[in-house]
Parts: C-alpha cells; sequence; structure tokens
C-alpha cells in the first residue's frame, strides 16, 4: 500500500502553477464521444481520474494521443459497447458516458458509478431528465442501461429539483444532438459547466446560458473538431491558497481565476489573510493572528461543498471558535476524526463542524477517507510537528496532479512511499 510521508513545521515558500480542472476534464473527455472529428484538450491535468477516463474511451475505440498536458482525442472509431462496472466504478464522473453514450447512439449500459464516500450520491436527476427526453432505464447486474429502442433522443423542458452539477452537465450533453429544443431549468452555475458548454459550441453545437440557472440547447445533427483549453481548477487553487496561508512565507499561486473563487477569497479576507490578487494569480504573505470564522457551503457562486475540508487546517491556526456546515453533503465529515487524532480541537455535533483554535498539531498515522479530506490531511500534516503518514491516498492522486512535486518545490518535505 501506498503512503504519502509528510515531516511538518517546515514553512512553504516560492510558486505553484494550478493545473486544468478535474471537474471540468472529466466531463470533457466523455462529451468528445459525441464529436465526428478530432478534439484535442490543452491544459489536461495529470491525476488519476484522467488516466481511467483515456482507458475507457480507448476500450470502445477512441484513437487517444497524451503528450504532457495535451490531449488529442479521435472519437470516429467509437463503438457503443457495455461499459464494465470496474473501471467505471472508480470513479463518479463515469456517469457522464450515459450522456454522451445517448447523445451518440440513443442508447447506453454503463456500470454504476462509483466516487467517494460523501454519504448517498443518487443519479435520480440525470435519468430523470434522460427518461424526459425519451430514454427507458433497466438495469442489468451492476449495469444501468438506457435506450430510446431507435428513436432518437427528443428536446425536453426539465427542472432540476436539486441543484446538481452532474446531472446540469450531463442532461446538456445528451441534449447537444437531441431532436429539437431541451431547456434545463434550475441549472447549476459551476465554471465547469461553462467550460463544458464552450467546448461543446465550439464543436458546434447550440447551448444558451451556461453558467446561469437557465440553460437551453437546440439539437444539431452533427459536431466537429476543435482545440480547447480546460479552465484552471479552482479547487485545486483554494486547497494551494490554504496551504500558503497556514504555513507559508510567501507563496505565489498563479493560473488561478479570481472569479472563480470570490466566496473562498472573502472568507480569507474574513479572517484576516494577507494576499494580493491579481487576474491570474494569487499572492499569499506569511500570516500574522488570524481571526477564526464559520463556514457554509451552498451551490456556486457559493462557498463551495468541495473547499470546506481543504480550508479546515487554515481555520485551526486562527484565534477562536467557528462552525462548519456543509448544505451540500453533511455526511462530508469524515476528515473529522482523523484531524482530531493530530490534536485538533475539532467535534462534528448536530450535523455540524465544531472547532476551538489556534490548535498545535502533531503527526500521526491518519487515513484519507476522500479526495478533499486527503488535502486536508496533507494541510494538517505539512502544520504538525513529527511525522504524519497517510493512507488511502489513491483518492488524493485522483484530484491534485503532480502533489508531491508541487509542495516539494514550495519546500516540503513529503513523499509517497510503499509499504
Ligand atoms: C460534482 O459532483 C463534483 N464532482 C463534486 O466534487 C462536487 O462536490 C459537487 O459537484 C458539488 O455539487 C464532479 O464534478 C466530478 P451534484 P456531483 O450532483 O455532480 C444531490 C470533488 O471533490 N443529487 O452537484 O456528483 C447530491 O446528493 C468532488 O472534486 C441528487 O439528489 O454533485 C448532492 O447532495 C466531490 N440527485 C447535491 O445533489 C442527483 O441525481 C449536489 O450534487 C444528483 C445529485
Amino acid at each position: 500500500m501506498r503512503k504519502i510521508v509528510i515531516n511538518g513545521g517546515k514553512s512553504l515558500k516560492g510558486h505553484v502553477a494550478v493545473s486544468g480542472a478535474k471537474n471540468s476534464v472529466v466531463a470533457l473527455i466523455p462529451a468528445i464521444i459525441l464529436a465526428d472529428d478530432i478534439v484535442t484538450l490543452d491544459g489536461v491535468p495529470a491525476i488519476s481520474d484522467v488516466d481511467s477516463l483515456v482507458e475507457i474511451i480507448e476500450i470502445m475505440g477512441c484513437q487517444v494521443k497524451r503528450s504532457g498536458e495535451t490531449l488529442e482525442i479521435d472519437p470516429r472509431g467509437v463503438k457503443n459497447i457495455p461499459l464494465p462496472y470496474g473501471k467505471i466504478n472508480s470513479l463518479r464522473a463515469s456517469y457522464y458516458f450515459y450522456g454522451s453514450l445517448l447523445g451518440r447512439f440513443a442508447e447506453a449500459t454503463v456500470g454504476l458509478p462509483g466516487g467517494c464516500d460523501l454519504g448517498p450520491r443518487p443519479i435520480d436527476l440525470h435519468l430523470k431528465a434522460f427518461e424526459a427526453m425519451g430514454a427507458k432505464v433497466s438495469y442489468e447486474g451492476e449495469s444501468m442501461r438506457l435506450a430510446t429502442d431507435g428513436q432518437p433522443l427528443q428536446g425536453a423542458h426539465i427542472y432540476m429539483d436539486t441543484v446538481s452539477v452532474g446531472a446540469t452537465i450531463n442532461t446538456m450533453i445528451a441534449a447537444t444532438k437531441a431532436k429539437g429544443r431541451t431547456v434545463i431549468e434550475n441549472a447549476a452555475r459551476e465554471p465547469e459547466i461553462i467550460d463544458v458548454a464552450t467546448l461543446l459550441n465550439n464543436m458546434g453545437a447550440k447551448i444558451r446560458g451556461a453558467g446561469t440557472d437557465v440553460i437551453s440547447i437546440e439539437g444539431v445533427d452533427s459536431l466537429h473538431g476543435t482545440r480547447h483549453q480546460v479552465i484552471p481548477d479552482r479547487i485545486e487553487a483554494g486547497s494551494y491558497i490554504a496551504m500558503a496561508a497556514a504555513i507559508g512565507e510567501g507563496v505565489h499561486i498563479t493560473n488561478v481565476l479570481y472569479e472563480h473563487l470570490e466566496s473562498f477569497i472573502a472568507k480569507l479576507e474574513e479572517m484576516g489573510v494577507r494576499m494580493t490578487i491579481d487576474e491570474d494569480s494569487v499572492f499569499v504573505e506569511k500570516q500574522e493572528q488570524l481571526k477564526a470564522v464559520s463556514v457554509k457551503t451552498s451551490p456556486y457562486p457559493g462557498f463551495a461543498t468541495d473547499l470546506q475540508q481543504p480550508i479546515t487546517p487554515l481555520l485551526l491556526t486562527a484565534q477562536g471558535r467557528g462552525t462548519i456546515i456543509d448544505t451540500i453533503y453533511e455526511k462530508r465529515v469524515n476528515h473529522v476524526a482523523e484531524m482530531a487524532r493530530m490534536g485538533a480541537d475539532i467535534t462534528v455535533t448536530g450535523g455540524q463542524i465544531v472547532y476551538h483554535a489556534p490548535n498545535k498539531l502533531t503527526g500521526a498515522p491518519v487515513k484519507a477517507t476522500d479526495l478533499r479530506a486527503g488535502a486536508a490531511l496533507v494541510t494538517a500534516g505539512l502544520m504538525a510537528e513529527g511525522t504524519t503518514e497517510i493512507s488511502n491516498i489513491e483518492f488524493i492522486l485522483r484530484g491534485y496532479s503532480n502533489i508531491i512535486e508541487k509542495l516539494t518545490a514550495l519546500g516540503a518535505d513529503i513523499k509517497i512511499i510503499e509499504e
């Protein structure tokens, strides 16, 4: 089993460049199956979710050329084969293959999605949209089959009962080549949704309103190739900004779109974090006294649920008491017990996280319970006196490209060991 080992207490200094957005690229790659020509992506992060998706589309018959952060995908040979439960189960975003296979073949058989354990993660809103467009759902073992029995997908008017990033993107992908117009109401507004719409429109789709809560899609008959730059990963950016504020002495984080992080930056400013923000980077100074604050997550542009865990170690360096409430995933609290083992004064009471700071953290053996919990434990390990060993690091490597290299370059004593 591989572990991340950190000898903590060393301050971070220097420059780190944020990579392309995981939650965009995991939708862009399946969406490319809709195209009738080659599509090239630039700024693709080196994360295992990308490796898994590339493996799946190659099994389906796509030709893929990968060099550095560029991915050239030729989907012209793609076959509509049932996607095996195995690889599919390794990531939640595999549900985007339902949308793209439906969009291209009007039929899809895909293993039920996996992903981090954040509590129940239904896909009922995805299925409600696909059924509204004429697909019928049936189950075959660990797989689910969506099919229109020969009819093309029909445009539909869909109201999302819950704001859902995945359901919004998946519906947009399926609707791109459906007959007629699809309208998605109460759509999610995350930047990744705009990024997928931008790619599809540059392939010839007719999508309007991405980034607002009403998105309309006029179905088209075919989609041509294009070249697309993946947007920066706002969650990776926020994670490094939090690390820099917690234990940095001057860290420059580049490839950051401020407008994607406004609620997060506002929270840091409320704490008194001193940083300089320009149009595509943030410089974080060494911090003096910070004020403890409370955090409540909400759909974009609110405070991102994916950043409530990465900001937590920074909160523990402040002065005072605060609460963290995740309104998207109330069970996204498994990191709390792990941080308490490192000496954090943090508990889960009545559905909210309560902390009292400042805390002196001590290195300990801990385990990552999901991707962003893992990032929080890396930050805690960097801050702690002594050695921290983190297991289940596959979660972290799914979403943080080259994290060991990036942190080592900032002066951290961090490595991966094989046990
Ligand atoms: C995306 O997950 C992200 N993952 C998550 O990031 C992120 O936390 C989440 O959006 C935030 O909303 C990817 O983009 C691959 P949702 P997604 O559908 O699309 C409920 C990370 O750390 N819901 O927006 O799966 C759901 O239970 C990951 O990078 C339904 O009820 O999330 C949740 O409470 C973790 N029915 C809420 O909606 C559905 O059909 C928001 O989920 C779908 C979702």
